[in-house]
């Protein structure tokens, strides 16, 4: 695979920098809502104490060393912060944080471009790391384990391999499923750490937090109530957080704090209900109970039943449900609780 193809072979070899691309680095540029929230250092990440105890050793190890952090694997639902803590990570190595996503890495120029950018001790973190191209997984390989890129130039009988030394950096890959690596990436994690759902306490601290940098105030029972519904995940509590705040506003109600009716009428609005299910989620329940007698039924089925995506129903609705004991996964496929049937029949 060629990077740059190789010139006539009369001129002189060309140096190594010259040999990349110097297209502007792919780092992407979306910018959330969440991301002027996320907290900036491990001390105001709340919960995941276990996450935060192992990243902590390693850090303090690394910068006692003066070396980079060792390369990190952070996987598990959608929302739970593992973008956040990579940018933790990158403060509190006192670095610069390149955030990227496997998508956006499907040139091996960009991967390319990325690595021959780094700083010293530089963190890059890509995001949905199960989804690169063989041949980025490819230049990774040595990049990760021996600071190497290895790079191909010219074609067919001209090609030859040019090595490039980088610097020492940190790699933080991020997914929703760990078990699409491939096991030789995998193991060039020196740390694999996985984050769980939150528990009503952290979720309520985060809420009170996120509250008070947009300016809401709330009664403890409103912050309760949105900690319950949000399905032990701070994006989501944040993301019902504002709508309850539109709520808020339009209702008037001027400057007091926003009460438990205020949230109930946010969550009903969005279909969310006090147990943080919403419309898609009972729906899946719904579906296994009333037509497939509780289950159990094949992903693929229930994905195409629900017009929806077998990898997202996968890695996205299920992880909760599973978590709540609303749902199991057999053998034979995947099938409600007693749990889910009087959660149904009690939300109905
Ligand atoms: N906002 C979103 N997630 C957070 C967390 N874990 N700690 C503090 N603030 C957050």
């Amino acid at each position: 695979m060629a990077i740059v193809s190789s010139s006539s072979g009369r001129k002189p070899p060309r140096r190594p920098e010259a040999l990349v691309d110097p297209q502007p680095v792919p780092e992407e540029v979306v910018s959330r809502p969440e991301d002027k929230l996320r907290p900036q250092r491990l001390n105001d990440y709340i919960g995941q104490s276990e996450l935060k105890q192992v990243l902590g050793i390693a850090v303090e190890a690394a910068l006692g060393r003066g070396d980079a952090l060792d390369h990190v694997l952070l996987y598990g639902p959608p929302g739970l912060g593992k973008t956040t803590m990579a940018m933790v990570l990158a403060e509190e190595m006192g670095v610069q944080c390149k955030v990227t996503s496997a998508p956006a890495l499907e040139r091996p120029r960009d991967i390319v471009g990325l690595l021959v950018n780094l700083q010293p001790r530089d963190l890059l973190f890509i995001d949905e790391i199960h989804r690169l191209s063989r041949v980025a997984e490819e230049l990774l390989y040595p990049a990760m384990e021996d600071r190497r890129l290895d790079l191909t130039v010219g074609k067919g009988s001209t090609a030859r391999t040019r090595s490039l030394d980088l610097p020492p950096f940190t790699l933080v890959g991020a997914t929703t499923r760990a078990g699409s690596l491939s096991s030789p990436l995998r193991d060039r994690f020196g740390l694999i750490q996985r984050l769980e759902f939150y528990g009503q306490d952290d979720l309520e601290a985060i809420v009170e937090r996120t509250a008070g940098l947009i300016g809401v105030t709330l009664t403890p029972q409103a912050r309760s109530s949105i900690a319950a519904s949000c399905r032990g995940t701070p994006r989501i509590a944040n993301r019902l957080l504002r709508r309850v705040r539109d709520v808020a506003s339009v209702r008037g109600g001027s400057s007091g704090a926003i009460d438990q009716a205020l949230v109930g009428e946010a969550l009903s609005l969005h279909r969310v209900d006090h147990r943080g299910l919403d419309a898609s989620d009972r729906r899946l329940l719904q579906l296994l109970i009333d037509h497939h007698g509780g289950g159990p039924v094949g992903l693929e089925t229930l994905a195409a039943a629900l017009g929806d995506d077998p990898v997202t129903l996968e890695t996205v609705v299920e992880p909760f449900l599973l978590q709540q004991g609303l749902l199991m996964r057999t053998p034979r496929g995947r099938m409600v609780t007693d749990a889910a049937r009087s959660h149904l029949a009690e939300a109905a």
